[in-house]
């Protein structure tokens, strides 16, 4: 089994990643929660019926009580009727300030589930079992978790590290090819942002059955890198933006396409390879690198390039949340696995998108 510590004072937890790790789940769980008695799982109408079977029974086998609550698989769910009506079950189930939530499924699951536990009796305890390439490498790690307004995605919402991340990357083989590739654009975002052999094991790797071959590594090297970015930077004021290499543009291609076009994946990867040129324009990143990036999104069916208006790309910049004032900051790889955060006005960047 590989194992990571997230060393936050007082919230310290590990990632665990090992193939079939879901069938120790009561075991795990009972050695992070040695309080908790009962067990409110979250989990959705597509993962419930794969893998509840797979995580009921070792939970109760370990001396939890248990209670579902599924959702309707999809983003629409990650709202604030299901947060109420999480709320609500959980009462209804008797939970209480020393049992814990457990999140069973993507970074929806994760980001909903994880949200209600921050919230329901002013905070209780929560694992996240991330089943998605996505949630497992992102989502599941760091302690974001949140629901999407009206206004926007992700606007209500709390820093809240869970006490235990499970993750068994067999979870992986049942999803659809596009929701791995999915994943993949924020693995090779880590290797363009942190870690640049690792952007070149993944070029040596560039297929589904590749990177499945070495996915323990793959998890492992990603998870590293967001635990050391999350330790130095936890609320999000600094080294933690790097992540967003490719969001602010992907922002722009997502809302482009009413969020229906494009996936976030799909619109991240082609966001770092406008980012890349973006900055190769500029005289920061080296000559070929949007090419490279490109060259490893492409097998994996991931667009390179989004058609995005003047006015779409205006309306995206000027909401963007890192984009305080007349400035924005767009972050920028230096080299291949160093990013940087490039402040420059609005709108001179909508300039050089034109
Ligand atoms: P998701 O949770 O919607 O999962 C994608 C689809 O895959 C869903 O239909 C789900 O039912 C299905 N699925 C999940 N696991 C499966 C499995 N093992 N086999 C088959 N199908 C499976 O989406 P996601 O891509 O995992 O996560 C996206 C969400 O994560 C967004 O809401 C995004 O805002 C959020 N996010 C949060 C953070 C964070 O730091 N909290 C970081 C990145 C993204
Ligand atoms: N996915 C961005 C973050 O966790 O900060």
């Amino acid at each position: 089994m590989k194992t990571l510590t997230v060393a936050l004072p007082g919230r310290e937890y590990d990632i665990l990643i090992q193939r079939g790790l879901l069938d120790r789940a009561g075991q795990l769980c009972r050695a992070a929660l040695p309080r908790a008695s009962c067990l409110f799982v979250v989990t959705d109408s597509t993962v419930g019926p794969l893998y509840l079977n797979r995580v009921i029974p070792p939970l109760e086998a370990a001396g939890f009580k248990t209670a579902v609550c599924e959702i309707p698989a999809g983003e629409a769910s990650k709202c604030a009727g299901e947060l109420t009506r999480l709320w609500e079950c959980m009462m209804d189930f008797g939970l209480t300030r020393t049992d814990a939530v457990v999140a069973l499924g993507g970074g929806v699951v994760g980001d909903l589930a994880g949200f209600a536990a921050a919230t329901i009796l002013r905070g209780v305890d929560f694992v996240q079992i991330p089943t998605t390439l996505l949630s497992q490498v992102d989502s599941s790690v760091g302690g974001k978790v949140a629901i999407d307004l009206q206004a926007g995605k992700n606007l209500a919402g709390a820093f809240w590290q869970p006490k235990l991340v499970l993750m068994d990357p067999e979870t992986l083989n049942t999803l659809p090819d596009a929701t791995f590739a999915d994943g993949m654009a924020e693995v090779i975002k880590y290797g363009c942002i942190l870690d640049g052999a690792f952007f070149d094991f993944l070029a040596a790797r560039p297929s589904r059955e590749g990177i499945m071959a070495e996915i323990e590594h793959v998890l492992y090297t990603c998870c590293n890198l967001k635990r050391m970015v999350v330790e130095e930077d936890e609320r999000d004021t600094g080294k933690r933006m790097l992540l967003n290499f490719g969001h602010t543009l992907g922002h722009a291609y997502e809302k482009a396409g009413h969020y229906e076009t494009w996936t976030h994946g799909q619109a991240v990867a082609a966001g770092m390879v406008r980012a890349s040129q973006l900055g190769e324009t500029l005289g920061i990143t080296p000559a070929g690198t949007a090419d490279r990036v490109a060259a490893l999104l492409t097998p994996l069916g991931l667009p390179v390039d989004i058609p995005c208006t003047h006015e779409e790309y205006a309306a995206a910049i000027g909401l963007d949340k890192k984009g305080a004032g007349a400035d924005i900051s767009v972050i920028l790889l230096e080299e291949m696995g160093r990013a940087i955060p490039h402040k420059m006005p609005k709108a001179a960047l909508l300039e050089e998108l034109k």
